[in-house]
C-alpha cells in the first residue's frame, strides 16, 4: 500500500517536474526529478538494470524531510526517472529516510536498507534524533517497509559509541552467502568510526567489529561508509564531517577519505596501510560503489559540498544537486585511481586534435570549445624552456570563466570558479598538491552543462566542481607563463542528445 506521504510526493513530482525543460538540466550527470538531491543511495543492479536512489526533498530546492528518489539506467549515464521509492511515513522514520543501500535478494525481490530518523522533543525543549536501520522490500518500483523494523537499533551499538549518530548502512554479500553491513558512527568524544555488522538472512544482525576510527585526526562524524575488496587490498571509503585541514590533502569542512589496507575476516580486523583524499576539488561527497557484472568497481558521488551549497543554486532552476560521473576504481602503487566509466567514450564525436602546440601567452584553438566536452591534454615544457604557470579557462565568455591552473615549481594545481557568475561568496577555489614530474602533466577534463571533472595523470587524482555559469559561456582558452608544448584531443559529448532537441 502506498502511504499518503509517498503518494503526495509521487503526485507532486509527476506534476511539477514537467516544468523543468531538459535543456536546463545536465545531460549525462543525474539531477533530481524535482527539488533537492543529496547523497546517492542504493546504487545496485536489479533484474539486469542499474538502480540508483538518492536523498530527495521534492518540495523545494533545500534539504528537508528525506525521501528516496529513484532512477534506472542501462549504462549509468542516461537515467530514467521512476516514482519516489520511499517517504517518511512510519513512527521510526517520521523525520526522514536517510542514506542507505540496496541489493537483489535470492528470491528476486529488491531489498533497501536505510536509516530511519525519529526526532523527539524532550521536556526541556531540546531535540534528540534517533537513527535506526530499516528495511524495505520491493519489485524495483514499489517498496513495502518491513514489519520487523528497525532491524538495528540503539541496543545493537557497542558501549562507548554514539546512540544518536548511527547511519548510512552499506549492505553487501559475502562469498559464503551471508550479509555484511558497514555503518557510520562516532565515539563519545565525537570522533568518527565505522562499525561492521553481519547477518545470515539480511534481517537479524550482529555487531562484528570497529573497522577503523578517526581518532580525531580526520574529522568528526564519519558518514556514508563503503567497504570492498579492490586489486588485492581492502578499501574503506567514508565522508567525514568537520575536518580541519591536513596540508593540501584534506580541506576544512566535509571531506572524502579513502583508507586502503587489508582485511582479515577470521580475525575481524581491518589494518589500515594508507589513506588519501578521494577528490581534490570543491564538490564531491558521500560516494558509494557498485560491482558491475563485468567486475568493475564503480563509484558515484554527490557532486556538491555541504559548505558550498547553501543559497548557492540558481534560483531559476527547479532542481538542486547533481551526481558525479560514475568512475571506475583501481589501485596503482598503493593509491586509489579513478577513470570515467568507459561507456562515456561511446558518446564522443567530432574529434579535434592538435599535437606539439606551442602555448606562450594566450591561445585559442579552432574547434576547441563547448559545454559538453571530453578533452585529453598533455603538457610539457617546450624543448629547452621552462614554464611557471599553465592555465585553462573554460565555460568562458566576455565576462565569465572558470579556470584550472598548474604551477610546476610549487607543485600546485588550482581550480577557481570565482568568475563563474555566482552571486554568493561561498567556496570558489581549491588547491591540490600535484607532483611536478619535469613539468609534465596529463589531464582529462569532462564538462557537462553545469560541472567539470578533471582526471589527472591517468586518474591518480581527481578535481570536481559544479559551475552554474549561463550555458551561453562555451569558450575554452589556454595560457602559459613561459613556454609550454601541448597535445590535445577534444571530443564533443552526447551530441545525439543535443541534435534531438534542435
Ligand atoms: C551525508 C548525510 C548522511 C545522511 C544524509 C541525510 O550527506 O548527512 O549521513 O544519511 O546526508 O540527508
Amino acid at each position: 500500500m502506498t502511504s499518503e506521504a509517498l503518494q503526495k510526493a509521487r503526485d507532486y513530482e509527476e506534476r511539477y517536474s514537467a516544468f523543468i525543460r531538459s535543456e536546463d538540466r545536465p545531460v549525462f550527470h543525474l539531477s533530481p526529478r524535482i527539488g533537492w538531491m543529496n547523497d546517492p543511495n542504493g546504487f545496485s543492479l536489479y533484474q539486469g538494470k542499474y538502480h540508483l536512489f538518492y536523498q530527495y526533498h521534492p518540495y523545494s530546492t533545500q534539504w528537508g524531510p528525506m525521501h528516496w528518489g529513484h532512477v534506472i539506467s542501462e549504462d549509468m549515464l542516461r537515467w530514467t526517472y521512476l516514482p519516489a521509492a520511499i517517504a517518511p511515513d512510519q513512527e521510526y522514520d517520521k523525520s526522514g529516510c536517510f542514506s542507505g543501500s540496496a541489493l537483489e535478494l535470492d528470491d528476486g525481490r529488491q531489498l533497501l536498507m536505510y536509516t530511519g530518523v525519529r526526532e523527539n522533543r524532550a521536556e526541556d525543549g531540546t531535540r534528540k534524533a534517533y537513527q535506526t536501520q530499516c528495511m524495505a522490500i520491493g519489485d524495483g518500483l514499489d517498496y513495502e517497509k518491513c514489519g520487523c523494523n528497525p532491524v538495528l537499533a540503539q541496543k545493537d551499538i557497542p558501549a562507548g559509541f554514539s546512540l544518536n549518530d548511527f547511519r548510512d548502512p552499506k549492505i553487501f554479500r559475502n562469498s559464503d552467502g551471508s550479509y555484511g553491513c558497514v555503518l557510520g558512527n562516532r565515539t563519545e568524544d565525537g570522533s568518527g568510526a565505522i562499525l561492521l555488522y553481519t547477518s545470515d538472512d539480511g534481517m537479524n544482525w550482529r555487531f562484528v567489529t570497529i573497522l577503523d576510527r578517526s581518532y580525531n585526526e580526520y574529522g568528526k562524524m564519519w558518514e556514508c561508509p563503503d567497504f570492498f575488496a579492490l586489486d588485492g587490498s581492502h578499501v574503506l571509503l567514508t565522508s567525514p564531517q568537520d575536518m580541519s585541514q591536513v596540508g593540501l590533502e584534506f580541506h576544512n569542512g566535509n571531506g572524502t577519505v579513502c583508507l586502503i589496507g587489508s582485511f582479515d575476516r577470521q580475525k575481524r580486523q581491518f589494518e589500515r596501510q594508507r589513506l588519501q583524499a578521494v577528490d581534490y576539488g570543491i564538490d564531491f561527497y558521500a560516494p558509494t560503489t557498485i560491482l558491475t557484472p563485468d567486475g568493475r568497481r564503480v563509484m558515484i558521488g554527490w557532486m556538491q559540498n555541504w559548505d558550498a551549497c547553501q543559497n548557492a543554486g540558481r534560483k531559476d532552476l527547479l532542481w538542486y544537486g547533481q551526481m558525479s560521473l560514475p568512475r571506475e576504481l583501481f589501485l596503482r602503487s598503493g593509491r586509489l585511481y579513478q577513470r570515467p566509466i568507459r561507456e562515456l567514450e561511446e558518446h564522443r564525436s567530432r574529434r579535434v586534435s592538435y599535437e606539439n602546440v606551442r602555448v606562450d601567452g594566450e591561445l585559442r584553438l579552432p574547434g576547441v570549445e563547448g559545454r559538453m566536452v571530453d578533452m585529453e591534454i598533455t603538457i610539457r615544457p617546450a624543448p629547452g624552456c621552462v614554464y611557471h604557470k599553465f592555465e585553462i579557462r573554460f565555460m568562458e565568455d566576455e565576462r565569465f570563466f572558470t579556470k584550472l591552473s598548474y604551477r610546476p615549481h610549487e607543485s600546485i594545481l588550482r581550480i577557481d570558479r570565482k568568475f563563474s557568475g555566482s552571486r554568493r561568496a561561498y567556496i570558489h577555489q581549491r588547491r591540490a598538491l600535484v607532483p611536478n614530474r619535469g613539468g609534465e602533466l596529463k589531464l582529462r577534463m569532462i564538462l557537462d552543462r553545469y560541472s567539470v571533472e578533471v582526471f589527472l595523470n591517468d586518474g591518480e587524482q581527481t578535481v570536481t566542481a559544479t559551475v552554474l555559469t549561463d550555458l551561453s559561456a562555451t569558450g575554452i582558452s589556454f595560457f602559459a607563463e613561459g613556454q609550454v608544448e601541448m597535445d590535445i584531443d577534444k571530443y564533443d559529448l552526447f551530441q545525439e542528445v543535443s541534435r534531438e532537441k534542435v
